[in-house]
């Protein structure tokens, strides 16, 4: 894997860049679509290519390890050869699902136990078998094995918790580093930074992050329910630390607002359900606002679902139609919020990168920030 620095915003911390993978290139600032099982829910991979013109979308390990398992994922050849999707994938550890999904986890130095939310049935993650089972998967870009301190942790708990989580990367550049790819093209392995919401810590954890000197950095940890101002903070003090000339991913992030602050502060990679999971229950983000499409105000609404959009979807498509269907409880109506919020983040990011190229980013920014958070 590589990293192009193209552009640099001289009016905040933006980058615009090029990610080259075995399975394409990403150009940076993006958004990957979470594809939590290798599907992105509700959508099929010609819309996601066509309409909303993904570069990249991510995997669990967590659940693929447990649905389909490792064996059917060997035998396929790999996710991209299960699922159809030729362009990059990158997959989550399964550090931060064993945490949020299941039940009667315990944590230990050597790795977590936990219990399968589907069966009940008993497993253990540790820090090698999560790179094992990624080697199978055959992700383009792999997460480090961490924990995602709870956002209400105290000072105590997250430093301790950060600490392991150091020793684990430790043990999971080991294995990565001794194991080959397993289908012939290149794998790369992201540390992630943790460390919480405190200034101490993440200073710590970013140091030793930049220190491995990796292909690409991540910072987890965040939008884990701290006041959005933490989450600012928290990234400007890695991101002063964090190399330059690699890619920098932060996970789990979010609005279309916490998009923007954070690629000014120069995060290059995003991944959120947001747009999907809110999608379903009828939450549209648009270039003018927040649509709750279920609301009543729309029921008579003709006009197009966003007559700015990018995806056939949005002038195919009527207010008061989508409203119809998701009232109705249609499968459609999940499907036609999907990819218009999927199109309008992948949009997003598009328009930051061009004007990041073209020195406009700034001002572009100050005013997008203020609509995109509009509830219409
Ligand atoms: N997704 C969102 N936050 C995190 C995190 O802290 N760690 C991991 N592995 N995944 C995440």
């Amino acid at each position: 894997m590589t990293f192009q620095l193209l552009h640099t915003d001289s009016g905040s911390k933006a980058r615009h860049g090029l990610i080259t993978t075995a399975h394409g290139q990403i150009p940076t600032p993006i958004f990957m679509p979470v594809g939590t099982l290798g599907s992105v829910k509700g959508v099929h991979f010609k819309e996601l290519r066509e309409d909303i013109n993904a570069k990249i979308i991510l995997g669990n390990t967590y659940h693929l390890y447990l649905r389909p398992g490792t064996e059917i994922l060997h035998k396929a050849g790999g996710l991209h050869q299960f699922n159809g999707w030729d362009r990059p994938i990158l997959t989550d550890s399964g550090g931060y699902q064993v945490f949020s999904l299941s039940e009667n986890r315990k944590l230990s130095e050597e790795g977590a136990m936990f219990r399968s939310h589907i069966d009940g049935s008993k497993h253990f993650f540790t820090p090698e078998n999560v790179v094992d089972i990624q080697r199978v998967i055959g992700s383009d870009i792999m997460m480090a094995f961490d924990e995602c301190a709870p956002g209400d942790a105290d000072y105590q708990y997250t430093k301790k918790s950060m600490e392991r989580t150091h020793r684990w990367l430790k043990r999971g550049l080991e294995r990565f580093d001794s194991t080959e790819a397993h289908y012939g093209y290149e794998q790369t392995f992201f540390p992630i930074v943790q460390g919480g919401g405190y200034r101490d810590l993440r200073i710590q954890s970013a140091e030793t992050i930049a220190a491995q000197g990796r292909q690409g950095n991540a910072i987890g940890g965040l939008a884990v329910g701290e006041p959005t101002e933490v989450m600012y903070e928290m990234v400007e003090v890695v991101n002063n630390i964090l190399p330059t000339d690699k890619p920098r991913y932060l996970m789990g992030v979010g609005t279309p607002a916490n998009l923007l602050e954070n690629i000014a502060l120069g995060v290059d990679m995003f991944d959120c359900v947001m747009p999907t999971r809110n999608g379903r229950n009828g939450m549209m983000f648009t270039s003018e606002g927040i649509i709750n499409i279920r609301n009543e105000k729309w029921k008579d609404d003709f006009s197009p679902i966003d007559p700015n959009g990018k995806s056939y979807v949005d002038t195919a498509y009527s207010k008061a139609y989508l409203r119809h269907l998701f009232i109705a409880g249609e499968m459609l109506a999940s499907q036609i919020a999907s990819i218009h919020n999927l199109a309008f983040y992948l949009w997003l990011v598009e328009e930051a990168r061009n004007h990041i190229a073209a020195g406009t980013f700034a001002a572009w920014k100050a005013i997008m920030v203020k609509k995109v958070a509009t509830r219409l």
